[in-house]
């Protein structure tokens, strides 16, 4: 839940790029100006990703435990089972995912933006997220790989959605389609929203921004 929550706002702070022309480094500003409370909601944020890896990687490896040859015929048993291609590929698409947010921070977080002055703020700097973001994407590798990898977070969140509600859904039938449909309206929104980003930003040149 935590996790989502992040994805969520996540993307509202990068659609500020397409917001005033300074919208978004003073978002990034603004956020490390909150000093020991950002280092916080770092810390647990990292501590949510760490546990959401381990969980996954132990479900995996005791599902392959209990039936080490696998399925001969993968098939849904339907309703509230949602064996689809999202839950049978979780794994991956995890370990994915988890391989682009090491160079997505090593590129953003740690990366070396330039400094700027902060309007309004004589004598104050802040990082030029969004120049770095801009050049970021033009490359065309880069781009593409951010681009896969956003399709691929659309079905991992799909299924993972429905899976944190599993134990209430798995009960009533009804509530779990529900379940699953508000949690793909939800992946394809990240998804989308994600995905625009880098390439917009590489088809414009990012000129308009
Ligand atoms: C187009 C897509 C994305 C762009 C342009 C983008 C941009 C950025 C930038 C500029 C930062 C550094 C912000 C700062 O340090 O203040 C950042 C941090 C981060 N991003 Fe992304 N991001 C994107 C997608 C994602 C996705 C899909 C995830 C997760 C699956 C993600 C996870 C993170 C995390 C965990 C941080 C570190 C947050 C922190 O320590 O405060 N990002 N991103």
């Amino acid at each position: 839940m935590g996790l989502m929550i992040f994805i969520i706002e996540h993307l509202y702070g990068n659609l500020l790029l397409f917001s005033d022309s300074q919208a978004y480094n003073l978002y990034t500003y603004n956020l490390e100006q909150m000093g020991w409370l950002l280092y916080i909601a770092e810390a647990g944020l990292a501590l949510f990703f760490i546990y959401h890896a381990y969980l996954g990687i132990s479900i995996y490896l005791n599902r392959k435990k209990a039936r080490p040859k696998g399925y001969i015929k993968y098939k849904s048993q339907g309703g509230p089972s949602h064996q689809t291609i999202s839950a049978k590929t979780m794994i991956f698409t995890g370990i994915i995912i988890l391989i682009f947010l090491f160079l997505h921070l090593n590129t953003f977080k740690f990366g070396n933006p330039n400094m700027i002055p902060v309007p309004g703020h004589p004598g104050q700097q802040m990082q030029d997220m969004k120049s770095l973001v801009v050049n970021t994407f033009q490359s065309p590798l880069y781009t593409f790989f951010y681009a896969f990898v956003m399709i691929l977070l659309g079905f991992h969140l799909g299924h993972g959605f429905w899976s944190a509600f599993t134990s209430l859904s798995m009960k009533h039938k009804k509530f779990s389609s529900f379940i699953y449909t508000v949690g793909a309206i939800f992946a394809v929104l990240m998804a989308v929203g994600f995905l625009f980003i880098p390439l917009f930003i590489y088809f414009t040149g990012g000129t308009t921004l």
